[in-house]
């Protein structure tokens, strides 16, 4: 039984965790195979939500495995409190397992994260401050402590005494801020690390039994891939590689073992932090999508940057990423525009036009939209239960989507909860099981 990821088709925030949601629940194991805490994955069940941030959405089901894998980075602090509000709401841990192969985020990862936004003032990134770029750059230039750390309180002590002293040098005099205090941290990490020991295992083994017992395997991206630290819009990108090729990578599993990619994109665009963004929107339209859609960081809050649907942007993802089929979520936060522009290519600073994403990042900073305007349909979707409901000019945005960017839609979303979506060719066919 081969296995499927979902991968966010933009910058991220494309409501992968619905998707996920949604396929969790005829899933065996459901894996998170990139990123941390900078994610932020929002599921309305039973009017109640859920904001998951490390765990992947599966947990909301009792007895699916969720893997927590090796490509990712983990703040323990924020680890133990997301399992114990899970915990408290009456959802089990029990069936998470993580990789001793991820990366921990310490606390001077988080500082320096800071620090180094505030040094780069108008330069900056934007990031979540969660302290990912300094741990997965701990974890290339082969200094990092790893989860598998946390079975050893004497190695776990021996690591944060040795990165702390060097961290600190760095923190004083290169940030100029105060230090960390050792005493105090080693014993809150120690309390992290014991809390945390029963869930480590050895989960490239375990998806690879799930697959060979013919399990059902997903593998679930966080950001997107405009994010991807290769692929995307560098260096205004996150530090790890939310291309669906790296869910094989950051699991531990071959990429033989996957078949199905399947890309999710809002029928609009969000961005959140800095960066270049040719379709966002200028005037008030985009406050109104912001309203409308609710555009609001799940992780840091902030104000998300909004913009017309970038069909530039999605033929690279569907391009990069392989994807199978996409789902487009959000339709109906246009139900109230008269006219909708589709960006269907850039114009560069030469004014010639091109339906390919830049390779060059001096071309992209200065690529102006070229827009087709769409008709609008003018009517809420609520009460639309299958893709014929769908108002004539709505399905049309939808065709002019799958034949621009190439690529099936199996799945419209059409309101926040998990029952708002349309799937014009069933659950299988979106799984890739038809
Ligand atoms: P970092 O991942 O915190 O280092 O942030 C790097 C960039 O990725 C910033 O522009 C963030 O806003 C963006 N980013 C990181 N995680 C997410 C996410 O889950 N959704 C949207 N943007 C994200």
């Amino acid at each position: 039984m081969p296995a499927t990821v979902i991968v966010g088709a933009q910058w991220g925030d494309e409501g992968k965790g619905k998707i996920v949601d949604l396929l969790a629940r005829h899933s065996d194991v459901v894996c998170r195979y990139q990123g941390g805490p900078n994610a932020g994955h929002t599921i309305i069940r039973d009017g109640e939500t859920f904001a998951l941030h490390h765990i992947p959405s599966g947990i909301l089901y009792p007895g699916t495995t969720c893997v927590i894998g090796a490509g990712c980075v983990v703040d323990p602090r924020l680890l133990v409190r997301e399992i114990d509000d899970l915990e408290a709401r009456g959802v089990s841990s029990r069936d998470l397992k993580l990789s001793g192969n991820a990366h921990l985020i310490m606390p001077w990862h988080v500082a320096i994260d800071s620090a180094t936004e505030r040094h780069l003032g108008r330069l900056q990134i934007g990031t979540t401050r969660r302290g990912i770029g300094p741990a997965y750059a701990d974890k290339v230039a082969r200094i990092g402590i790893r989860v598998q750390d946390v079975l050893d309180p004497k190695i776990l002590r021996q690591k944060f005494e040795t990165a702390l002293a060097e961290k600190n040098v760095i923190l004083e005099r290169v940030h100029c801020v105060e230090p960390l205090e050792l005493a105090a941290l080693a014993e809150e990490m120690e309390a992290y690390a014991a809390r945390l020991r029963p869930y480590v295992a050895d989960t490239s083994l375990l998806v690879d039994r799930a697959l060979k017992e013919g399990r059902r395997v997903l593998l679930e991206g966080a950001q997107g891939t405009l994010l991807d630290v290769d692929h995307g819009t560098y260096p205004f990108v996150t530090s790890s590689n939310p291309v669906a090729a790296a869910a094989a990578t950051g699991i531990g599993i071959g990429p033989t073992r996957i078949d199905q990619v399947i890309g999710v994109a809002k029928a609009y665009v969000t961005r959140v932090g800095e960066g270049p963004f040719p379709t966002e929107i200028e005037g008030p339209d985009q406050a109104r999508v912001r309203e409308l859609g609710a555009e609001y960081g799940t992780t840091t809050g902030r104000e998300r940057r909004c913009g017309w649907l970038d069909l530039v942007g999605l033929r690279f993802a569907v391009r990069v990423n392989g994807m199978t089929s996409l789902a487009l979520t959000k339709l109906d936060v246009l139900s109230e525009f008269e006219e909708i522009p589709v960006c269907v290519r850039y114009r560069l600073r030469d004014g010639a036009e091109t339906s390919d994403f830049p390779a060059h990042q001096s071309d992209f900073h200065s690529a102006s939209p070229v827009y087709e305007t769409l008709p609008g349909w003018r009517e809420p979707l609520d009460a639309v239960e299958d893709i014929e409901g769908l108002p004539a000019p709505a399905r049309r945005y939808v065709e002019f989507v799958e034949r621009e960017a190439e690529v099936e839609v199996n799945l419209i979303g059409t309101g926040a909860e998990r029952e708002r979506v349309l799937m014009p060719r069933g659950l299988e066919a979106l799984a890739g099981r038809a």
